[in-house]
């Protein structure tokens, strides 16, 4: 089955085929071309943690290929009124796609398991595939398709985002390395098994910020406190400190790095106004590719393309 839990179990030729799709309904919708490549179908959508650019991009991305999208409420209650694979098999049943924003990561493989329809992962707690994509698409934007050899540094929390960066990294051949505070690096399972699966990939650890960003192409960062760590959130602020990319850390950056921020953003704690809104920042270009990326992955899932 044709699910998106995590790029892990994508190759690198699969990736790249959701770029080809992705690229080419983003040209024709420029041209005012909208492909009804799913025409008739429905995507469910379940969300247990807040959502502004997943939902939207979601959406939106159904609506310009030609179907529809269901967004569920709480009212389902998912392993709680209902099993997670009763929900799961009753949808599978009824729509053509189920995409779900979830705490724990073994529910979406457990969906996955119980479907016979397409389960996209639209964040979890240790996972943001769909964001990766729209993020390597903003970068090829900006440095062309094969970013074979180029250098994204991630400057802060080792968390989902900073995960499935590294995956998509690892598998385009695009150096990644992190910049975090001891304690808050990528677990090193995660490491272990991203190394595992791409050998030669050159990812590295480093503590310094502004060592990190001295080779970068593109300074990543996102919040300090994930969705369900608020309760960490004085402590995470305060081991944070010095990781803020602000005008001083990437005036350490080559002048050509672009700053990426899957977004929401906390101005003035892990990003300033002057970067997000300076001349580098592509920070929202990259929330527009959520769109383009989606649409990729949805028409290859769902559409067969
Ligand atoms: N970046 C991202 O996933 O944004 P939302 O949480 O608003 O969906
Ligand atoms: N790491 C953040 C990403 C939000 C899109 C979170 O999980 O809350």
């Amino acid at each position: 089955m044709n699910h998106c839990i995590s790029l892990s179990d994508y190759t690198a030729n699969r990736i790249t085929h959701v770029f080809d799709v992705a690229y080419d309904l983003r040209d024709r919708r420029s041209r005012g071309a909208l492909s009804d490549v799913l025409k008739n179908q429905t995507l469910a959508m379940i969300f247990e943690k807040p959502s502004l650019r997943t939902r939207v991009s979601f959406e939106q991305g159904m609506i310009e290929l030609g179907g529809h999208a269901i967004v569920l409420g709480q009212e389902v209650g998912i392993g709680k009124r209902e099993s997670v694979a009763d929900v799961t098999r009753v949808l599978a049943g009824m729509v053509q796609g189920i995409a779900a924003r979830v705490f724990e990561h073994d529910r979406l493989i457990e969906m996955a398991d119980h479907s016979s329809v397409p389960v996209i992962n639209m964040l979890s707690d240790d996972a943001h595939p769909c964001q990766a994509l729209a993020d390597v698409m903003t970068m090829m934007d900006e440095f062309g398709r094969d970013l074979t050899g180029r250098t994204l540094v991630y400057v802060g929390d080792g968390n989902n985002v900073a995960h499935s960066l590294a995956i998509i990294c690892g598998k385009l051949g695009i150096n990644f390395t992190i910049a975090a505070p001891p304690g808050y690096e990528l677990p090193q399972a995660y490491v272990d098994r991203i190394m595992a699966d791409v050998p030669g990939m050159n990812f590295q650890l480093c503590s310094d910020p502004a060592e990190a960003v001295h080779q970068a192409d593109a300074v990543y960062t996102d919040t300090w406190v994930s969705m369900g760590q608020e309760t960490e959130k004085q402590k995470r602020l305060a081991a944070f400190t010095g990781f803020q990319v602000d005008e001083e850390l990437m005036s350490k950056a080559p002048s050509h790095a672009i700053v990426l921020h899957c977004l929401p953003a906390y101005r003035g704690v892990e990003i300033t106004d002057g970067v997000m809104d300076g001349a580098s920042s592509r920070v929202f270009p990259q929330a527009h590719n959520r769109l383009h990326a989606q649409k990729g992955l949805l028409a290859v899932l769902m559409g067969g393309c």
